[in-house]
């Protein structure tokens, strides 16, 4: 038995990072690490990093800081505290991260996460490690089953089928951190799914960075996200399915029927365009036009007519103008977001978009988000208001702040605040929404009603 010893991680960034800290913390716990809540204390401090805008890159600097201070303090009392830095900004920036916060024992990239107790090792031995190479074998086979550490499963999980991305829109990371696109092997998703399922996972997520364009081995040639979709319908006990994050090239004839079909998928899609102008978009290298993208919304609402979309944009692209973004709030309008996120324009280092000479001033790009982002808010508000009154599905996830309520998700992804016995938690069950609050909605639980299908 390895002797028992305490993990802090802390997730920045994507879902992906939040499924990769849960499988580190796998890893981990068969070389007797147990995850523990607070960094004080801990024998290893994980961080888990983002690399899409500097801005989250920058944080793990500043948090870097602190735990500094706790390792030293850790060390005057005469313990050792590691600290590891994973993820997208370990990838990119590697024996930099050492130079720049030498108190950092660890640097591991996210393709090498099933060697973390050897690396540690070495750097116990050398000081420190730094590991970024994206190694010939794959992580996924050298990693213990999902749930192999102890912490609390909730009722709902995301689970990664594909990594990375070999689309190369200009203004992003993500091909060079998380490298060119790999599917996992369709059985193992089923697995995994069925595993999942059995601790008593009711709704899964289907992660990647480009998770439409799925394609993973299975006997008797590839399956596509659709027919992946199909198969864990029909996992005993799994009664939700989602998927992101997809790309518009990538959205096949067969995905768009699935939902139609898959009644387990839920009608929520994150869809993200970026921009409304075709110029821009061409400039992003996004491969399609704004027309194209309404044709897929088009044929995806004809197939599943209460679907509700969400996306992500950015404003002040190097050489947008005016006129172009215009054309971005006129896309807004046309489509109507059930949610949305929206960023500023961040060059990043080593993508062709940050060499370009046209930059948008910070004070342009600062006017355009708060213009868009008002939009978004008001179509937010929007949507969530034609949830009033109808009795909708609610899968139950875990207990709210007051005794006696429950928090639980719409098939639209929205947070509902229910009261409700505690044993009813990983159920779903018809749910009338009464108040739509600013982050939730507000519901009751209708006792002997089937639940009915509310059409936006
Ligand atoms: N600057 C601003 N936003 C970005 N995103 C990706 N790269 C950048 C960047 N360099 C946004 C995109 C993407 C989301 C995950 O982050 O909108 O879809
Ligand atoms: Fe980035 Fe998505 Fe484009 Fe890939 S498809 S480069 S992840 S924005």
């Amino acid at each position: 038995m390895a002797e028992a010893k305490t993990v802090f991680i802390k997730t920045y960034g994507c879902q992906m990072n939040v499924y990769d800290s849960g499988r580190m913390a796998d890893v981990l716990a068969r070389d007797g690490y147990e995850v523990t809540e607070t960094a004080e204390g801990a024998d290893l401090v994980l961080l888990n990093t983002c690399h899409i805008r500097e801005k989250a890159a920058e944080k793990v600097y500043s948090e870097l800081g602190r735990i500094r201070q706790m390792k030293n303090a850790a060390r005057a009392a005469g313990r050792e505290m590691k600290i590891a830095v994973a993820g997208c900004v370990a990838q990119a920036e590697g024996e930099e991260i050492v130079a720049r916060a030498p108190a950092v024992d660890v640097v591991v990239g996210p393709q090498s996460y099933h060697r973390l107790p050897a690396i540690l090792q070495r750097a116990a031995r050398d000081g420190h490690a730094v590991e970024t190479e994206f190694p010939a074998e794959n992580k996924f086979d050298h990693m213990p089953p999902v749930g192999s550490a102890r912490t609390s499963r909730s009722v709902t999980a995301f689970l990664t089928v594909q990594e990375g991305c070999d689309k190369f829109c200009t203004f992003c990371v993500v091909p060079y951190t998380r490298g060119a696109e790999v599917s996992r092997p369709a059985g193992r998703i089923v697995e995994e799914a069925e595993r999942l399922a059995a601790q008593g996972v009711r709704e899964i997520t289907l992660l990647g960075q480009n998770v439409n364009a799925y394609s993973g081995e299975a006997p008797g040639g590839r399956w596509s996200l659709a027919r992946l979709l199909e198969r864990l319908s029909d996992v005993p006990g799994l009664e939700r399915l989602r998927y992101t994050t997809s790309h518009p090239r990538d959205m096949g004839d067969d995905l768009i029927a699935a939902h139609r079909d898959l009644p387990a998928l839920m009608p929520y899609l994150h869809l993200p365009v970026q921009s409304g102008s075709d110029r821009i978009l061409k400039a992003m290298n996004r491969r399609h036009r704004r027309d194209d993208y309404f044709r897929i919304i088009d044929r995806l609402r004809a197939a599943r007519p209460d679907l509700a979309l969400s996306g992500d944009f950015i404003v002040g692209f190097p050489g947008e103008t005016d006129d172009d973004f215009e054309d971005t709030l006129r896309l807004v309008e046309a489509v109507g977001y059930a949610q949305a996120y929206s960023f500023k324009y961040s060059p990043r280092p080593g993508t062709p978009a940050a060499e370009a000479a046209a930059h948008v001033p910070e004070a342009v790009k600062s006017e355009r988000l708060t213009r868009l982002q008002a939009l978004l808010e008001r179509q937010q508000k929007a949507f969530n208001g034609t949830m009033r009154g109808r009795v909708v599905d609610v899968l139950l996830e875990k207990p709210g702040r007051r005794p006696g309520q429950i928090i639980g998700r719409s098939p639209w992804l929205q947070a509902v605040q229910v009261d409700a016995p505690a044993e009813m938690i990983g159920t779903i069950v018809p749910v009338r929404i009464v108040e739509i609050g600013s982050n939730s909605l507000f519901g009751a639980f209708e006792e002997n009603r089937e639940p009915m299908r509310a059409t936006a």
